[in-house]
């Protein structure tokens, strides 16, 4: 049985055909794989994107999914996630998918071994579907992506995105660079800057990231104007400089990315969302299928 914690529970190989699988079903959808599969969700934390790419791809497929939503489950009446994860699995599903506010949520219910678990958000810690879509919409547009050079820019630490993005892209020879402010930085030994204009020219990639109001425990900036004058990403700022720009959404607009650039052709946030349905319809084949 194998699980998706992080991005590290596959191996090259397997990365190399889910970028492939994805690709494919991008040019013409695939027959219904998974029609006698039944997946369920457990979203603990609020999602738009996740939730419903997960759901799409796997109809995409032919499976069934069945969603519980926690705040109505029997977790608002003392019961343990264990013991609700465990319920769960006795009704013999193929796999369950969890967000949770706690980063060690997935590995956890992952080590009981009753179905596996595709980790759709935990923490802080790592946001795997997310990373490896990235790296498909990335990939997709460069063909090769060994030494080019991603700056991550924003609320850095407080994001599984960038998490789980930084051990994927360097682990696949990519260079990362992070831009943020001091309190959005995280301790690492990446090259680190405080203004994106220091570092725009030696950059193929910019990765922009929300600042996770309701992560921080009290307010780290009090003006965010403030903050979207050094961080936004504007016209002015990439000039007709020959960059890609990605974010994984929900994007604060004017404020992680402009009105201006997001509908410019470089802004590839919708392409990742599209990209997104194809890349987890070939992780969910990897995982229930390829095994
Ligand atoms: C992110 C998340 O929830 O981790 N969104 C996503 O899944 N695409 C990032 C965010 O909430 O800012």
């Amino acid at each position: 049985m194998q699980h998706l914690v992080d991005t590290d529970d596959f191996s090259k190989e397997q990365i190399a055909n889910i970028m492939h699988d994805a690709a494919t079903f991008k040019k013409e959808m695939p027959s219904k794989l998974l029609e006698d599969k039944l997946l369920i969700t457990l979203f603990f934390e609020s999602s738009t994107r996740t939730r419903s790419s997960f759901e799409v791809a796997a109809k995409r497929l032919g499976a069934s999914v069945v969603h519980l939503d926690p705040s109505k489950s029997s977790t608002n009446k003392g019961e343990s996630l264990e013991d609700t994860f465990e319920n769960l699995a006795a009704m013999e599903p193929d796999g369950v998918i969890i967000r949770h506010e706690f980063n060690n949520t997935p590995k956890k219910l992952a080590n009981k071994n009753l179905t596996p678990i595709l980790n759709a958000g935990a923490g802080n810690y790592a946001h795997p579907t997310q990373a490896l879509l990235d790296y498909f919409t990335m990939l997709e547009h460069f063909g090769e992506l060994k030494g080019k050079t991603i700056a991550i820019v924003g609320d850095i630490v407080s994001s599984r995105v960038a998490s789980s993005g930084i051990r994927l892209f360097t682990r696949m020879g990519m260079n990362v660079v992070l831009v943020a402010p001091k309190p959005f930085m995280p301790d690492n030994d990446l090259p680190k800057y405080e203004k994106l204009s220091n570092i725009i020219d030696k950059v193929d990639i910019v990765m922009s990231l929300r600042a996770q109001l309701e992560r921080h425990k009290a307010p780290i900036f009090e003006d965010y104007d403030e903050y979207a004058k050094e961080y936004c990403i504007t016209k002015e700022l990439f000039e007709d400089r020959d960059i890609l720009l990605l974010h994984p959404g929900p994007v604060m607009r004017n404020i992680d990315i402009s009105d201006e650039m997001l509908t410019d052709k470089r802004s590839k946030v919708l392409t990742q969302v599209k990209n997104g349905v194809y890349v987890r319809m070939a992780i969910l084949k990897a995982l229930l299928l390829d095994n």
